[in-house]
């Protein structure tokens, strides 16, 4: 049984339903995005149908046009609080993995009431997960269906006062949050991990980073350690339902008064 509170429209239809032969479901093979609503309006619409049509573009999915998405949006009773979720899949198709020539994407879109948290005073405690992520160039940065790992990741932990982990590549590389991109603030400079080996590149990732160009931050996308992320003056998590999350404990290293964490949210809330 689905959340009664929820709202779900499969290619434009008022239905929770999709076909046993739909290739996200067989392969994964399809992209989505989570949105925040707030007033009873999706937040960073734009950013998230361009980020939307670009994996679409990836993947060589053909990606609806916004009029559709809008129509369909138009359609359902956004909550003044809540999230919406856009999927695009490559649609039904017979056995195999070979891409249909002529294939037709199915679109979902979700809708559920949700409070979101006002800015955490205090911080959240997060954890380092066993889990390493595999390197796939070809999929780096693209929010894709096959979330396996993040999967595996979130089930590493029962604790529910730990909000966030933080992933690991092969080699030991910083990647990022479960479900959520990562930011130390260090030595005066805003860091974040470079993503062309693994991981997804967040909207709120993008825009916090174009923010704080603008407001005059040294901002860099680089090749980051656990070294690093224990050293960091501060630490925080973004994705665009949360925003902004500070980490106030990793493992046994705990952060005191926070500098810049709330001129940051700030940016991003804008
Ligand atoms: C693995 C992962 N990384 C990053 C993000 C952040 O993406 P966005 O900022 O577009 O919400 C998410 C969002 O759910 C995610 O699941």
């Amino acid at each position: 049984m689905v959340s009664t509170s929820s709202q779900t429209l499969v290619n434009g239809r008022a239905t929770a339903q999709v076909a046993a032969l739909d290739r996200g479901l067989s392969y994964g093979d399809g992209v989505f995005r989570t949105l925040r609503v707030d007033g009873g309006r999706p937040c960073w619409w734009g950013e998230h149908l361009d980020k939307l049509k670009e994996d679409c573009r990836r993947l060589g999915l053909a990606c609806p046009p916004p009029a559709v998405w809008e129509q369909d949006l138009g359609r359902l009773d956004l909550p003044a609080s809540g999230v919406v979720r856009l999927t695009v899949t490559r649609g039904e198709a017979p056995r195999g993995y070979a891409p249909p020539p002529h294939s037709q994407s199915t679109r979902i879109v979700t809708v559920w009431p949700h409070e979101h948290a006002p800015l955490s005073e205090e911080g959240i405690t997060a954890r380092v997960c066993h889990l390493r992520l595999g390197h796939q160039p070809a999929l780096a940065g693209v929010k894709h269906l096959n979330r396996l790992e993040n999967v595996l990741a979130r089930a590493e932990w029962q604790d529910a006062d730990i909000r966030e982990g933080i992933l690991l590549d092969q080699p030991g590389q910083v990647v990022g949050g479960v479900m959520s991109n990562l930011f130390l603030w260090h030595g005066g400079r805003l860091r974040t991990p470079r993503l062309d080996k693994c991981g997804v590149a967040g909207v709120a990732r993008a825009r916090l980073m174009a923010a704080a160009t603008r407001a005059g931050y040294r901002v860099e996308e680089t090749e980051l350690t656990l070294g690093d992320v224990y050293a960091a003056d501060e630490l925080f998590f973004t994705n665009s339902l949360i925003l902004l999350w500070r980490v106030a404990r990793l493992e046994n290293r705990s952060w005191g008064t926070p500098v810049v964490s709330q001129a940051l949210w700030e940016l991003l809330h804008a």
